[in-house]
This record gives structure tokens, C-alpha cells and sequence, in this order.
């Protein structure tokens, strides 16, 4: 159990899960740059982080919300990216100024994906 989490969807929906995956496997998220996660298409998967198979064992839906929302709120070490913040950054290409990496409906859909990571999942 970890010290901190966000309980409730940021936009009120239900993510889709299909939609997630697709987000974690392309370049909009780009998680796979440091994860290795049951995606078998991709041929590259990071190890920065650790593999996200079975995460959702392992971590409680709001844990992953806060994980992915802001992982400098766990660590404040973290080289995660904040996926939805955007007060506070130093790097920030200045069209996307103001603009969160990813928006609380594509959270929520990424989301709803790392809940499907269950370690008994015969995929890869
Ligand atoms: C630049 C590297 C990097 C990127 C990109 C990245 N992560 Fe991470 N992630 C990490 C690191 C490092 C950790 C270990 C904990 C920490 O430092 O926050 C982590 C931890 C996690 C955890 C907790 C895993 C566990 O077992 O405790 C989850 C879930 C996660 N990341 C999901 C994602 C998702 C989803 C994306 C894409 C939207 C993503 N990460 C993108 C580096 C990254």
C-alpha cells in the first residue's frame, strides 16, 4: 500500500481500456520507452521502470490514477513524466504550454488498461 492516491475519475467517466492500451503502446504516452509491458506488436520495451505486467495487482486503482497523473507526488525523484500536470515544468515545448501531457479522459482510458495487467494474464 502506498502513501497517496486519487480516488475519483478526473472527468467523471469510465476509461476504455482498448483506447488506453493503444495510448501506453504509441507515442503519446510513449511508456513503452521505460516499461515493458504485455504488448507483443512493439518490438521495443524500456526497463527504466519497472515491467508493468501485473501491475494492477499490485497497485489499487487510485495509486495508479496518482501514479500516472503526477508520479512526482510518490517520488519526488521520479524521471516518470507528469502526465497531467502542467504547473511547474521546466521542459515544455511552447505550443503545449498549459497543455497536460495527456487529458483526465485519456488518463482515465490508460487507466482502465493497466487495470486488464493482471499477472496471470497469459499474454507474452
Ligand atoms: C521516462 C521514463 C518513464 C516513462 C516515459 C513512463 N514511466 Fe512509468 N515509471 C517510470 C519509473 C522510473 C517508475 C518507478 C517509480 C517512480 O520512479 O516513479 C515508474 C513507475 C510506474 C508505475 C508503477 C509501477 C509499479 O510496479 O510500482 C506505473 C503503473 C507506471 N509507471 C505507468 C506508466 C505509464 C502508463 C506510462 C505512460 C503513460 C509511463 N509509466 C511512462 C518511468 C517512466
Amino acid at each position: 500500500m502506498r502513501d497517496g492516491g486519487i480516488d475519483k475519475s478526473l472527468c467523471g467517466l469510465v476509461g476504455n481500456a482498448e483506447r488506453g492500451r493503444a495510448i501506453v503502446a504509441g507515442r503519446q504516452g510513449n511508456c513503452l520507452a521505460c516499461h515493458a509491458a504485455p504488448i507483443p506488436e512493439q518490438a521495443f520495451h524500456g526497463d527504466i521502470g519497472p515491467p508493468l505486467h501485473g501491475v494492477a495487482e499490485r497497485l489499487t486503482e487510485a495509486e495508479l490514477r496518482l501514479q500516472i497523473v503526477d508520479a512526482t507526488r510518490l517520488n519526488e525523484h521520479s524521471v516518470m513524466p507528469p502526465f497531467h500536470r502542467v504547473a511547474g515544468l521546466t521542459a515544455v515545448r511552447r505550443d503545449r504550454i498549459g497543455q497536460p501531457l495527456l487529458s483526465a479522459a485519456e488518463v482515465e482510458d490508460v487507466l482502465a488498461y493497466l487495470q486488464t495487467l493482471k499477472q496471470d494474464q497469459a499474454e507474452q
